[in-house]
């Protein structure tokens, strides 16, 4: 049973997972269900916030680091944040949790095998990297370190995107879908 005071606290629901996994797809989803949420996206903050960092693997963490503080930020300021960032090593995401706090990190594995997110291919980022217009891609050429303990895991493979949800639900203190 969560305490009544879980309501009020805010939470970072990180979901970390390859390329095609399925992360932007449960970000958008889970921003329906938490409120107030925001989103933040590794693609959009690759844009602006991170445009001088590439996919190394110090400038991935660095882009880690920079998407926990500002996560951090829109905590104090009373939202709920949602990642959406492959944050490929174990390294990035533990950084995250020690500087925003145990407690309020939710570590979600969006967990699809290689193949599948190849065939998927929403971005069709696989085919660029098979003809070898892109280097330094996640799971291809760079490790992808699976989360060890993460707060969920979502078999997107397995799972429909509600099953998802109600999965990440379950594992933030006091919310469940009617809350
Ligand atoms: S992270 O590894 O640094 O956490 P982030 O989530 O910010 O990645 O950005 C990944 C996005 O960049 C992917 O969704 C994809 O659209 C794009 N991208 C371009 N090149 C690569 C690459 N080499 N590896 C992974 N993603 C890439």
């Amino acid at each position: 049973m969560s305490d009544i005071s879980d309501s009020h606290k805010r939470y970072l629901v990180w979901l970390t997972g390859l390329s095609g996994a399925g992360k932007t797809t449960l970000a958008e989803a889970l921003n329906q269900v938490l409120a107030p949420s925001i989103i933040l996206d590794g693609d959009v903050l690759r844009q602006g916030l991170n445009r001088d960092l590439g996919f190394a693997a110090e400038d991935r963490i660095e882009v880690g680091r920079r998407t926990g503080e500002v996560a951090k930020l829109l905590l104090t300021a009373g939202f709920h944040v949602i990642v959406s960032s492959i944050s490929p090593y174990c390294q990035i995401r533990e950084q995250v949790r020690q500087s925003v706090g145990v407690d309020p990190f939710i570590e979600v594995y969006v967990e699809c095998p290689l193949e599948i997110c190849q065939q998927r291919d929403p971005k069709g980022l696989y085919k660029k990297v098979q003809a070898g217009e892109i280097k330094q891609f996640t799971g291809i050429h760079q490790a992808y370190e699976e989360p060890l303990a993460p707060q969920a895991i979502c078999p997107t493979h397995l799972k429909s995107v509600d099953e998802c949800i109600e999965i990440i639900l379950a594992a933030i203190p006091g919310h469940n879908k009617e809350g």
